[in-house]
């Protein structure tokens, strides 16, 4: 090695050191003194990169790597770099191939291989990404991010059983780590598996564990097995520690501790069906979901037409897995567009073929940014995450064609106080009152067809009731 090479490799591991600490702007001062002394070599463009992608330049960190990676073809760790560098700019591709690159180039790295593994998963080759990641966490058993990966592929590739023992088997070896206890109990959550999902939050809590996701997680769990007011104990623990999160915040509103919002915030939805797609619908076929069913009947009934004739186009709010794609793919729709603010949700939608665009945006931000009109708008499942409807529907009502319909689900508020409108319950969704459904439809300048009582689903043995709203604007107004 030359005095040069001596002389920088300390300070750029100092660099290193001030880019992971979040010291960027010293970071900056640091690098501008280390490359006029020496140049440039792989590793103080690797160091250069870390520090652009911590500023938030990915792109500026992309075009470095592809010009240093052009003089070092070979190096293993510009390749890795390159890799996250991809992935962060939603390239799970070019992410996969850079890392393989560098896994041949330098078969003995654990990081490398848990890399690849994580843009397996992204590119949805989940048997492959649990072969890399199993060996990255045979290397490394104590490394928690590694371990919560693999129980990300074993569970999307379909083995949630093994991506649990993944997990507790992570947590036997890290008992500390607070994102191994919030991944298990997510794991349950996802399966529905309530008392399994509050026996790792208590034991999260008896080791010691003091986060506030744990706790609100906890929380859910109890609330789904009635335990209301234990719940309600954890939901304040949650809120004390996490005061700003977003998925706690809308937890403890659901409890009543917090005022109600009138709306779910975005942060939680994305949360809880980022973490749902894969199992959305076969959940839902076990809680005898009628909504899509229920909402093409009404279609038909008010449009009798689109069995014949289709139609030019259709907006599906909050599309999901796109199973309101599914239940009208009889009928002709020229352009068949779906929203929802889960990626995933959007994934799986996107598989099923059906979707000419799937948009990734929240519904009330998409509608205030398009100047599209459209024939038919369906919004099912997606209101009971929203109280008040008035902002939402005003925004629908200026997106239709004159005379064109909206059709929505909503859960019917049971024993509603004769001033309440709609109330949030204990799991998170809202609940409404047919009155308001009409004030709220005829205040935001729609004509009313239909507010039809229905059975949703069922939860357990009990039917879930709600309404099938039919709205209409006005041909001239
Ligand atoms: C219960 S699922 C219903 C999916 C689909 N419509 C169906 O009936 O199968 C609710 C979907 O709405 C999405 N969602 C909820 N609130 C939203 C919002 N404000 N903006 C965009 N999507 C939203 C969720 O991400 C989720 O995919």
């Amino acid at each position: 090695m030359t005095q040069t090479a001596d002389r920088v490799s300390p300070l750029l591991r100092r660099l290193g050191e001030m880019v992971d600490g979040g010291r960027l702007a010293g970071a900056r001062a640091l690098l501008a003194a280390v490359k006029s002394q020496n140049g440039a070599s792989a590793d103080a463009a690797d160091v250069e990169a870390r520090l652009l992608m911590r500023e938030g330049r990915n792109a500026d960190a992309l075009s470095l790597l592809d010009a240093a990676l052009a003089s070092a073809p070979a190096s293993a760790c510009l390749l890795a770099r390159r890799a996250e560098a991809r992935m962060q700019g939603s390239d799970p591709w070019g992410a996969a191939a850079d890392a393989a690159d560098a896994v041949i180039i330098d078969p003995a790295c654990a990081v490398t291989k848990a890399l690849l593994g994580v843009s397996l998963i992204e590119v949805g080759r989940y048997a492959d990404a649990v072969a890399c990641l199993s060996e990255a966490v045979r290397q490394q058993p104590t490394h928690a991010a590694f371990r919560s990966a693999l129980s990300t592929a074993l569970e999307r590739g379909g083995d949630s059983d093994a991506a649990a023992a993944t997990l507790a088997d992570g947590i036997r070896h890290v008992p500390a780590d607070t994102a191994l206890r919030t991944a298990a109990i997510m794991v349950e959550m996802r399966r529905r598996n309530f008392p399994a999902a509050a026996a790792l939050g208590e034991a999260a809590r008896n080791d010691g564990v003091v986060d506030a996701c744990t706790f609100g997680l906890l929380g859910h769990a109890l609330s789904s097995l009635g335990e209301h007011a234990l719940a309600t104990e954890m939901y304040c623990e949650a809120l004390k520690l996490g005061p700003e999160d977003p998925y706690v915040r809308h937890l403890v509103t659901a409890s009543g501790v917090l005022p109600e919002a009138s709306r779910a915030p975005s942060e939680y939805l994305e949360t809880v069906f980022d973490g749902y797609a894969a199992r959305f619908e076969a959940h839902l076929i076990s809680l005898g979901y009628r909504v899509p069913g229920l909402i093409r009947a009404a279609l038909l009934r008010h449009l009798p037409e689109l069995q014949t004739r289709g139609t030019q186009a259709l907006l599906d709010l909050g599309c999901g897995t796109g199973l309101i794609g599914v239940v009208l793919s009889d009928i002709t729709i020229g352009q068949l567009t779906g929203v929802d603010l889960s990626a995933r949700m959007l994934d799986e939608a996107a598989g099923k073929r059906i979707y000419g665009d799937l948009v990734h945006a929240e519904i009330e931000a998409y509608l205030a940014g398009t100047d599209a009109l459209w024939p038919v708008v369906i919004a099912a499942d997606v209101f009971c995450y929203f109280g008040a409807l008035g902002k939402a529907l005003r925004l629908i009502r200026d997106r239709l064609e004159p005379g064109g319909v909206l059709v929505f689900s909503v859960e019917s508020l049971q024993d509603a106080a004769p001033t309440e409108s709609w109330r949030l319950g204990r799991l998170g969704r809202y609940a409404h009152t047919a009155n308001y459904l009409r004030d709220v439809a005829v205040a935001s300048g729609l004509e009313i067809l239909a507010v039809q009582e229905d059975v949703l689903r069922f939860e357990g043995e009990a039917p879930v009731d709600g309404f099938i709203v039919v709205l209409r604007r006005p041909y001239h107004a």
